[in-house]
């Protein structure tokens, strides 16, 4: 598929006056990260990610012919039952890249009411769920003016839409392993949007567990646009994507074979490596809390101590996803509530693991 396919050609809107649908999404994490993009939304290179199953975002959007044809958006946002203003620049911003995908969206009025099953100000990135659900909810309309599309184009095209609202939301359409970033050896693959990993997984990575341990609440010290600009001209930006790339061959492989210390190593280390792009950059930033820190070392002395196959990956951010197999799930959670918990703020955390993806509600 190529970027042209995507655009819907000017439909006749005249049968649809208004209507509602409503799509929940879920947030995703990644395993090979993605940081670092050019012009519109292309990863300078490939990342796969972990959907999540609890953490998601619900999205009703309705829509109501405008009396006055205009040619730009009218949106009204309303956040968990209020209305919030502060989303709008967010979501015209998205609404204007992609415009040329789904011209009739300068046809309707819209209200896009949404909400989150995670705390807000919890520190995990709504983006990906965000994003996605209203891509979804956008191509609910698209099939109704045009019938005629695939479940499978259907879904590429929100997973593509998605991507030009927030790079990561291209990977929450669907589950539990999601490829976006083209790559020689999956097949498949595009910048475009995302894929489902497309070989058999181990049955060890099936109910991946996904425990977030809410170190800092606190607003993102980096936005993703800031962290993104960042890569450019930084010092070891092409190893970084050429590191990346070989991420990606190793972990499809060890996606297959089942190779939980291979994985555990790999994940730590894009993980370490993300947080140290952003130490080495210019500005610099200090994205971990000596929580972090702290319970990194926790998770790496229990691992030595139990031979257990725990690990830990990063956003950007100080929250730490603690990674490990359905198997481990007493012995883990054991671990976290006797000495991880008291390391987050409020003891707060949440647990998750690998879903399905996007659904209809
Ligand atoms: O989707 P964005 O632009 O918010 O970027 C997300 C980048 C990371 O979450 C740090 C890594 C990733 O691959 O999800």
């Amino acid at each position: 598929m190529t970027e042209k396919d995507f655009i819907l050609k000017k439909t006749n809107t005249s049968k649809l006056n208004k209507g509602t649908f409503t799509w929940q999404s879920p947030s995703n994490i990644a395993l090979v990260k993605y940081w670092g993009k050019s012009d519109p939304q292309i990863p300078k290179n490939p990342s796969i990610s972990i959907t999540l199953n609890n953490c998601h975002t619900s999205t009703t959007l309705e829509f109501s012919k405008k009396e006055i044809p205009t040619n730009d958006f009218n949106v009204q946002v309303i956040f968990e039952g209020n209305i919030k203003d502060a989303f709008k620049p967010k979501i015209l911003n998205f609404f204007k890249r992609i415009e040329k995908y789904i011209p009739f969206i300068t046809e309707y009025d819209f209200v896009i009411k949404t909400e989150n099953s995670f705390p807000h100000s919890s520190g995990i990135a709504s983006s990906a769920s965000g994003m996605s659900a209203l891509a979804l909810c956008l191509m609910s309309i698209e099939k109704e003016l045009n019938p005629e599309i695939t479940p499978e184009y259907f879904k590429q095209k929100a997973s593509f839409l998605a991507r030009l609202g927030s790079g990561s939301a291209a990977r929450s359409i669907e589950g539990e392993l999601v490829v976006w970033g083209k790559h020689d050896q999956i097949k498949g693959s595009s910048d475009l949007y995302g894929i489902k990993f497309p070989y058999e997984i181990h049955s060890c990575f099936k109910n991946y567990q996904d425990t977030i341990l809410l170190v800092d609440k606190g607003e993102k010290q980096v936005s993703s646009t800031l962290g993104h600009e960042l890569m450019h001209n930084h010092p070891f930006a092409e190893q970084r994507f050429k590191q990346a790339n070989e991420n990606i061959t190793k972990i499809s492989k060890i996606l297959q074979n089942g190779n939980l210390k291979a994985f555990v190593k790999l994940v730590e280390s894009e993980a370490l490596t993300l947080h140290a792009m952003m130490l080495t950059s210019d500005p610099y930033f200090i994205l971990m809390k000596s929580n972090t820190l702290k319970i990194i070392e926790k998770i790496c002395n229990f691992r030595k101590k139990t031979e257990s196959n725990v690990c830990f990956t990063l956003d950007a951010g100080a929250n730490i996803h603690v990674l490990f197999p359905e198997k481990e799930i007493e012995k883990v959670n054991t671990f976290i509530l006797n000495e991880l918990m008291g390391l987050c703020q409020n003891n707060q955390y949440i647990c998750d693991k690998g879903g399905i993806g996007a659904r209809q509600l």
